[in-house]
């Protein structure tokens, strides 16, 4: 199919003019933007062009290098199927280049226009309800169906070959936000995807799907594939292993649309890098971004805080670590954020004073080489008309404006930090489907959430400043890091397993959190004692799993602060080569394990059995960490976030006050936001942010 639409968009683009003839690298290069870049998504089709100079002037003004342009303008480039219209994308174009800021020019594939649904009423998506889902917003297309993905394709080809020399274009963003509105669709179309991508999952051995997913249980025995289908609304708890094949479908179908894509822009433009923006946040878990990610040029992604969390500075910083960690450590965009409130929220928060400008820096702490926003000019209308951005209703009298106006100043003031990375002795394992398997129906305990156990155990390293790098569970040399925290890791196959062992066996220290190793990669439980596939190394075996009630909490004694408890979860452990440092006080587990810690080989490995209170998990990983040779940042008062980015020649030790009561932290070097040396301390401004050179 592949090939038919790369010589349709051929087609296409002869009729639209192509590229100038120059020769071209062949490989995708940088993005060419100097210093870190910095910008927003730019909608001037929905505004009056007279405005459009304004943006400019103000866009200077602000210190803008590069905007994202073209996202959701399917309808104002192809009014028609097949009749384009580029007068208006050139003319802006055209005017970013006289003005030095560069594009990053989306395919709009996002937002399939009207005209496309009438020709394609098949290509609406359906819900596990059956209900289709009708055009009226965006993204309410069928990542399956063949329709869409030749209109998609042909549009991207057309603006690939167009604009693939154009100096103002510096990268390619594909479409928006893979699977934000739709990443299943159980229409026929996707059933019949879906049993194509098990056929060729399963070297088309039907008796293995059928052994892999049980389905002698309940009677769910295929006996052809045309009997499979999508996970529907059924009556009682599904079979788990089709559920999770079906997620992971669900994430490879959207990443060969990127795929796909990708190929067309390469095609015509092989030297522009291009990207597509992740949404490593807490609210979205649809697509597995370890494979997405070396697809990907350059890796981007969109963060935005939850009104609700109490501790967003947390979740940015493990945002942003976890999405440097799918970059290979190098560094990335954040190619959205928002200077306010967002509009998709039941209450949508404004940010306090100083926030923006700590959540920009913060991303950058964590290896970002561009900060960008949802978007330069506030919206009058359409759904989006309450999101905040960087020119706000209220226009350049306003102090997000002013703000906006700060950042821009900062950020180039901060440039010679491009391309410096970030070192970190600690590994946390983060796997997607280890987190889809674990918040199947049916689990001993409906309570857990994946991400939040993750972040209890990684808001313990960042209140100490101990940076992390995440992993897969195979993807890293064992011997790597000396540290690897596995705070949830329900499924994991063999090689996981063997690989995450190996780190204690040689000389590592290894920490499991509780109903870790239960199943395979199958989702079958692994016998014979849990916590299955890490029991050896471990040396612990537990028979049977005491789930807490919403409000049941134990005490906990042993090497842990006074007063410390348990909630959540609890097993009966039984030890068999490791001792005990924590036990139960009471309850049905009293006198039991709850927290033990095991010699193995020449390292060790912890095995966390419950879910400690915040405090007792705290420190009980700082032991973990001492114990293993990693150190803190030194002297780094309560409240301040501490990261630092290694360059050539210097470190970079970016100091964040989310206490807003300002500090002074030991430091030699200059200090690039006020251009001041730093002799003994620096002083990190209340609310504000400090970033000191350092020379190596
Ligand atoms: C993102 C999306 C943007 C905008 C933004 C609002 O998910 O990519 O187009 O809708 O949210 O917060």
């Amino acid at each position: 199919m592949t090939q038919q639409v790369l010589a349709d968009a051929a087609a296409c683009t002869d009729a639209v003019g192509s590229a100038t003839g120059k020769p071209r690298p062949d490989t995708a290069g940088p993005l060419q933007v100097p210093g870190l870049a910095y910008g927003g998504d730019y909608n001037p089709e929905q505004w009056p062009e007279e405005v459009w100079a304004e943006d400019m002037r103000l866009m200077r003004e602000a210190g803008v290098t590069m905007v994202s342009i073209g996202i959701f303008s399917w309808a104002f480039l192809e009014p028609a199927e097949g009749r384009y219209e580029f007068a208006g994308l050139d003319r802006i174009l055209g005017l970013l280049e006289q003005n030095g800021i560069v594009a990053d020019l989306a395919t709009p594939t996002a937002a399939p226009p009207a005209w496309f649904f009438r020709s394609y009423p098949d290509a609406l998506p359906v819900d596990r309800d059956g209900r289709t889902l009708w055009p009226g917003s965006r993204q309410t297309f069928c990542p399956s169906n063949p329709a869409y993905r030749r209109a998609a394709l042909r549009i991207a080809g057309v603006l690939a070959e167009r604009y693939a020399d154009h100096p103002a274009v510096a990268m390619w963003h594909v479409h928006n936000e893979y699977g934000c509105h739709n990443a299943a669709c159980y229409c026929d179309t996707s059933a019949a995807a879906f049993r194509t991508w098990l056929r060729r999952s399963y070297d088309d051995d039907l008796a293995g799907l059928n052994h892999a997913w049980g389905t002698t249980f309940w009677s769910q025995r295929y006996q052809s594939w045309e009997e499979i289908l999508p996970p529907r609304v059924t009556g009682a708890d599904p079979n788990p292993t089709h559920r999770l094949d079906w997620r992971r479908f669900c994430s490879d179908e959207l990443l060969s649309l990127f795929i796909d894509e990708r190929a067309v822009l390469r095609q015509a433009a092989p030297h522009r890098p291009a990207t597509t923006n992740f949404m490593v946040m807490q609210n979205f878990d649809a697509l597995d971004y370890w494979r997405w990610a070396p697809h990907l040029d350059i890796v981007s992604n969109d963060h935005y805080l939850i009104s609700t969390d109490p501790e967003p500075q947390i979740d940015i910083a493990m945002s942003g670590d976890l999405v440097r960690s799918l970059a290979g450590g190098r560094p990335w965009l954040l190619m959205e954020h928002s200077t306010g409130a967002v509009n998709w929220q039941h209450v949508n928060r404004a940010k306090r004073p100083g926030e923006m400008y700590r959540n920009a820096l913060a991303h950058v702490a964590r290896g970002a080489d561009g900060i960008a926003f949802f978007q330069w000019r506030a919206a009058k209308a359409g759904a989006e008309q309450w999101h905040s951005a960087m020119l706000p209703h209220a226009g350049t009298d306003s102090s997000v404006w002013q703000d906006v106006v700060r950042l821009g100043a900062d950020l180039k003031a901060l440039a010679e930090v491009k391309s410096s990375v970030n070192p970190a002795q600690v590994a946390i394992v983060w796997d997607w489907p280890a987190r889809w398997a674990l918040e199947l129906p049916s689990q001993p305990s409906g309570a857990i959430r994946y991400q939040t156990l993750v972040r209890d155990w990684y808001a313990a390293l960042w209140e100490v400043g101990i940076a992390v790098d995440f992993v897969r569970p195979d993807s890293f040399p064992h011997d790597r890091y000396p540290l690897v925290l596995v705070p949830s890791l329900y499924l994991v196959d063999d090689a996981g397993a063997a690989n995450l062992a190996k780190v204690a066996e040689c000389g590592g220290t290894l920490a499991v959190g509780f109903h870790s190793g239960a199943v395979d990669e199958n989702c079958h439980v692994r016998l014979d004692g849990y916590p299955g596939a890490f029991r050896r190394v471990l040396g612990i075996r537990t028979d049977e799993l005491f789930p807490l009630l919403p409000d049941e909490i134990h005490e906990l004694a042993g090497e842990v602060p006074p007063g410390a408890t348990a909630r959540l979860w609890s097993e009966r452990v039984r030890l068999d080569g490791a001792e005990a440092v924590a036990s139960y006080a009471g309850g049905p587990l009293a006198g039991g394990p709850a927290v033990t810690r095991h010699a193995y080989g020449t390292g060790t490995a912890w095995y966390v059995a419950t879910c400690p209170d915040r405090t007792t998990l705290a420190d009980l990983l700082h032991r973990i960490c001492q114990e293993a040779g990693v150190r803190p940042e030194p002297g780094i008062p309560g409240g301040v976030e501490v990261a630092r980015r290694r360059g050539a020649d210097a470190d970079y030790l970016f100091l964040i006050d989310h206490a807003g009561l300002g500090a002074d932290v030991a430091a030699e070097g200059v200090e690039l936001l006020t251009g001041k040396e730093v002799n003994g301390l620096v002083s990190v401004p209340a609310g504000g942010v400090a970033v000191v050179r350092v020379p190596h």
